[in-house]
């Protein structure tokens, strides 16, 4: 893996056997894009493939030139990716290369998640600098290549260097030109209890963006999108990520021009975003991460899972076998009592389940989602011993304990908005918006973040607390802070995600040990930010197998298993009215971080039995479901999205475990194969179906087979057998596939 400049032709090329990033200083100073795709041998020289010039307004058509990092007002019309606001009020900008340096390793940016090192010779850095001379705007670019990943890292850190003050009106992290159009664009569009769910459409002239401007990544969008060829598919093809590490407002957006080429830029979303520089300020950009792949979607994943698995997340757990928890939301929702905790935490126990976890209900007087956010102060009514008592009750059944908090917001009904009205995120004089009864602190003013640190680590220092899911269950409105003068309201929203990322920090140094899950009323801030602090996140609320099925499926293009919180809840579900199997419902869960959510006395003991079960296979397959490749077969967005399919495999293919769903049974179904990838195609495998007691699919499928014949002939999942027609709706099936040592004789 290197990173070279060209003296010569002043070109850099990032070069890591698997990609190649080129992109060169032209004669008149400006920077452009040269390349970006599978990797070119490196020493050479590329400037044949990019522009010889950027001429603005020249009266050639110079407008579609690739360029690095461009900015508007001089000849590009195409969107900016930095646009200013002189002291003057003009915008014009002209960035001219004016040096540049090569790094071992990885710089971190300041106040914001990034992807890490461990090892200097596990990446090398470059920064380009940029000067706009006649402003002292002073932009780096930086850039890392790892070794054997095929991403690109890219920031930027802007610096006014001059002597008048500069506000930034848009300051993306990436910004991507590539020469055709024949793209189409994926992204990850949902809302609440329904998260992630994939979109798939064909580029056309002009823009089209993926954005949040609710305070937070969001539920409805993702900070990533990916192009890919019209023929890609999970497998097969080009296909080029886009994942922004960040939290807060943020703008995805592509543009094709009228010479067809495309713009993808990616960064804070610049609406109602300015961000003002004094002589000496500097603003660091959020993390981009692009990759690329040319073995489909899939590749991308893979890609994106490693790199976030191995070195986004961090922390004592990052590693860590994760526990199978219950959380007592569904089961219990505010009705918390001590007693009735220990009742399902020794249930739990009692099934194999290793982590209790008490969810909302604890503190204050809330005993509905009315009041009392913001006293985080255990409420006696319903805990007698305090959050120490239970906690250790907890642990002397062998269990550990876990706690929900939701630090950034603040109940009307509380004590501290009686003391501190100021501290709720609105406009004076203007009545704020009520959301779930409550407001939002305000993350941008320290003062804040410092009072909720102390709260906090009260709270985790007063019991044996080993895990916590930090929630957030509404977006932003009236954005405003008393403690910005007027001309900086603009920074709000950036200032909020700092906000956080400081109070996250300063927890997560403090308690090395606890387990965090973010969450954020599910899935509404699944982002590679919040991944930096939190190995995990709860997926979605919405805990039907059928509708998981969806979500965790659109999760996983980006995000690994060891991310995704999944949990089996009881039916008829508490977000759809659905009653589907225990065994399909465990069946879901499993691919990620396992977990129940359920009220266990209102088991039967069958039931009690049959989790206890789920929990014993879960345990033995851990390291797969949480560790393993993840490999998406047959999806539930493409046909009718009846059946679908997927497997994890262990990064030595010696074992896999294959998911298979069927949502409505149909009447005569034909025989169907699935053709499973990852497999050693030399190995020979030993075949046994889930659940236990049903092996009639494993001996269709022949008690041993050869990796090549199960990934090219498919493993069978539906037999035209009258036992199949007879099963009804919400069917799964799992496969566990063992290589065996001795090849069997056939
Ligand atoms: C939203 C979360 O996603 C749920 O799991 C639960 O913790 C509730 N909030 C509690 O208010």
């Amino acid at each position: 893996m290197v990173a070279t400049w060209n003296g010569a032709t002043n070109e850099l090329h990032l070069h890591n056997g698997r990609i190649s990033y080129v992109i060169r200083a032209l004669e008149d100073g400006s920077l452009a894009q040269v390349y970006f795709g599978p990797a070119l041998a490196p020493g050479r020289s590329y400037v044949h493939l990019g522009p010889a010039h950027f001429e603005a307004f020249s009266d050639r058509q110079t407008e579609f030139v690739a360029l690095e990092y461009p900015t508007g007002g001089a000849g590009d019309f195409r969107v900016p990716a930095l646009a200013v606001e002189h002291a003057d009020g003009s915008s014009v900008l002209h960035l001219a290369y004016a040096g540049h340096r090569i790094s071992t390793g990885k710089p971190a940016i300041p106040g914001l998640p990034s992807t890490y090192v461990e090892r200097l010779d596990e990446a090398e850095s470059a920064e380009i600098l940029l000067v706009d001379a006649e402003g002292g705007l002073e932009v780096r670019l930086l850039y890392t290549i790892f070794a054997d990943q095929p991403v690109v890292a890219r920031s930027v850190r802007i610096r006014n260097a001059g002597t008048a003050r500069v506000t930034l009106r848009s300051a993306m992290s990436a910004s991507l030109d590539l020469p055709d159009s024949r793209w189409d664009l994926l992204q990850l569009a949902g809302t609440w209890a329904r998260e992630r769910h994939v979109v798939r459409r064909a580029l056309a002239p002009g823009r089209v963006a993926v954005t949040s401007g609710r305070g937070a990544s969001s539920h409805e969008a993702n900070p990533f999108v990916a192009l890919l060829r019209p023929t890609t598919t999970e497998d097969h093809g080009t296909a080029l990520g886009f994942s922004l590490v960040y939290s807060g407002n943020f703008r995805a957006e592509a543009e094709v021009d009228p010479f067809g080429t495309t713009r993808l830029r990616l960064g804070i979303e610049p609406e109602g975003f300015a961000w003002t520089l004094e002589p000496g300020d500097e603003l660091a950009t959020p993390e981009a991460i692009l990759a690329w792949s040319e073995t489909g979607l899939g590749g991308l994943s893979d890609a994106y899972h490693r790199l976030y698995r191995e070195r986004l997340a961090r922390g004592a757990w990052r590693d860590r076998p994760r526990p199978v928890l219950l959380n007592s939301w569904e089961g219990a929702y505010f009705d918390v009592r001590a007693s009735r905790m220990l009742e399902m935490a020794t249930a739990a126990r009692d099934m194999g389940i290793e982590l209790f976890v008490l969810d909302d209900g604890w503190f204050g007087e809330r005993d509905a989602d009315t009041s009392s956010l913001g006293d985080w102060v255990v409420d006696r009514r319903k805990l007698p011993d305090g959050l120490d008592g239970l906690a250790r009750q907890v642990e002397a059944l062998g269990m550990r304990f876990g706690l929900w908090i939701e630090p950034e917001m603040v109940s009307p009904r509380s004590r501290l908005f009686t003391a501190h009205p100021d501290w709720a995120i609105g406009v004076p004089g203007r009545p704020r918006t009520e959301s779930r009864s409550q407001l939002v602190l305000d993350m941008s003013r320290p003062e804040i973040v410092d009072h909720l640190f102390g709260a906090i680590r009260d709270v985790l220092r007063s019991a044996p607390i080993s895990y916590v899911k930090w929630d957030y269950n509404r977006n932003i409105t009236e954005p405003f802070s008393l403690g910005l003068p007027a001309e900086r309201q603009g920074e709000f929203f950036h200032r909020y995600v700092l906000g956080v990322y400081d109070l996250y920090d300063r927890l997560t140094r403090e308690f090395p040990e606890i387990l965090f899950e973010s969450c954020a009323g599910g899935g509404g801030r699944f982002d590679p930010g919040m991944l930096a602090f939190a190995p995990q996140a709860w997926t979605s609320d919405d805990t039907d197998a059928v509708e998981r099925l969806r979500i965790q499926w659109g999760t996983s293009i980006v995000y690994p298993l060891s991310s995704m919180g999944a949990h089996v809840a009881a039916v008829p579900n508490h977000q759809v009215g659905r009653v589907t199997p225990l065994a399909t419902r465990a069946a879901v869960a499993f691919f990620g971080v396992f977990g129940y959510e359920l009220d266990p006395a209102a088991l039967s003991p069958d039931e009690r039995r049959e989790i206890a079960g789920q929990v014993a296979f879960y345990k033995t397959h851990r390291e797969l479901f949480q560790r393993g490749r993840f490999l998406r077969l047959r999806s539930p967005f493409e046909g009718d999205g009846n059946d679908v399919a997927w497997m994890t495999v262990a990064e030595d293919a010696r074992h896999a475990v294959v998911g298979w769903y069927r949502i409505l049974n149909r009447p005569q179904p034909g025989s169907d194969r699935i053709p499973l990838r990852g497999l050693d195609p030399a190995a020979r495998y030993r075949v046994t179906a889930w659940p236990p007691g049903d092996d009639s699919m494993a001996a269709r499928n022949a008690v041993e087979r050869g990796g090549d014949d199960l990934m090219s002939a498919g493993i069978l999942v539906v037999a035209t057998r009258p036992e199949t027609a007879a099963r009804g709706d919400f069917q799964a099936r799992l496969f566990v596939l063992d290589a065996v040592e001795q090849p069997a004789t056939d």
